[in-house]
């Protein structure tokens, strides 16, 4: 055995075989003069979490934006691997991102104001989703939205209401069942946990890694919350000032930490 594959986690080889599901070349975004990204680089095999940490402002959420195709980089290059999604991702044009955003990419935001229609139906947030993916029978609509529902661990009596009568934890869920409804290649999910009770924090904690375990979805994970990332990310990348300070095994992470800003954060946080 080479002194490589000694250190390797023991799905390595697995791994490196694998084509990634999504892979991003040194991608720059700068806003008027602040650098928000520069020269970032990520890699994301099938079934993997990555979860991203940094303090505020470090660009987690201006990257996330780029793997969703909401906004574009000043440069770099974004593959993913879907059928019919050839070439560098960033020169689609606005339908084809939407597209390829639709049918295969999945979101969470922190803020479920800007993933959900806040007065419609939870039930018909979800079914949204379903109807770009041509379905148009209304009881194979609602039976579909309720097996998302069902799957993000939402109470069904409650899928007929509107998310702004519904408490955070509930709301967070209705997003994750639109993200979920049409079976995403790549889920990305920016502080889903954020702002919730710690208690319902976990419940939602436990309804992702229990998505992730049966379904093998892979995730894009952005906190800012330690203990998030540590419960969720196979492997993390860490961020500051719009650049990737450190990267590598979740458990390297955190209980080996090389450069001097994740050993800061790491121990802040012990
Ligand atoms: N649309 C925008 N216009 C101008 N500046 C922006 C825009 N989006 C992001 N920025 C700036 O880019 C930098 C990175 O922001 P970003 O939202 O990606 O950080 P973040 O790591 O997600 O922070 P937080 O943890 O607070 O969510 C910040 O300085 C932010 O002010
Ligand atoms: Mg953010």
């Amino acid at each position: 055995m080479s002194a490589t594959s000694e250190i390797l986690p023991l799905d390595a080889p697995r791994l490196l075989t694998a084509t990634p599901v999504l892979q991003m070349e040194s991608v720059s975004r700068r806003f008027g003069d602040v650098v928000a990204l520069e020269d970032v680089s990520a890699t994301v095999y099938p079934g993997e979490v990555l979860g991203i940490m940094g303090e505020s402002g470090s660009g987690k959420s201006t990257l996330l934006r780029l793997m969703n195709l909401e906004d574009s980089p000043d440069k770099g290059d974004y593959r993913l691997d879907i059928p019919g999604a050839a070439g560098n991702l960033f020169d689609l044009d606005r339908y084809g991102r939407r597209m390829l955003r639709a049918r295969h990419i999945g979101i969470v935001y922190q803020n479920p104001h800007l993933g959900l229609l806040m007065r419609n139906s939870s039930s018909g947030n979800v079914a949204e989703r379903l109807l770009i993916a041509g379905e148009r029978r209304f009881s194979e609509l609602r039976a579909r939205a309720g097996d998302a529902l069902a799957a993000s661990e939402f109470p069904l009596e409650r899928m007929d209401a509107p998310p702004i009568e519904l408490s955070g934890g509930m709301q967070q869920r209705v997003q994750l069942a639109k993200a979920i409804a049409l079976e995403p290649v790549l889920l990305l999910l920016d502080e889903p946990t954020t702002g919730l009770d710690v208690s319902v924090q976990a419940l939602v904690l436990d309804t992702l890694k229990r998505l992730q375990r049966d379904r093998a979805i892979t995730m894009v994970l952005v906190s800012h919350d330690l203990g998030v990332i540590r419960t969720m990310a196979d492997r993390v990348m860490v961020m500051r000032r719009g650049r990737v300070v450190e990267e590598g095994l979740a458990d390297q992470i955190f209980q080996d930490p090389q450069h001097e800003y994740t050993q800061a954060l790491v121990h802040a946080k012990l």
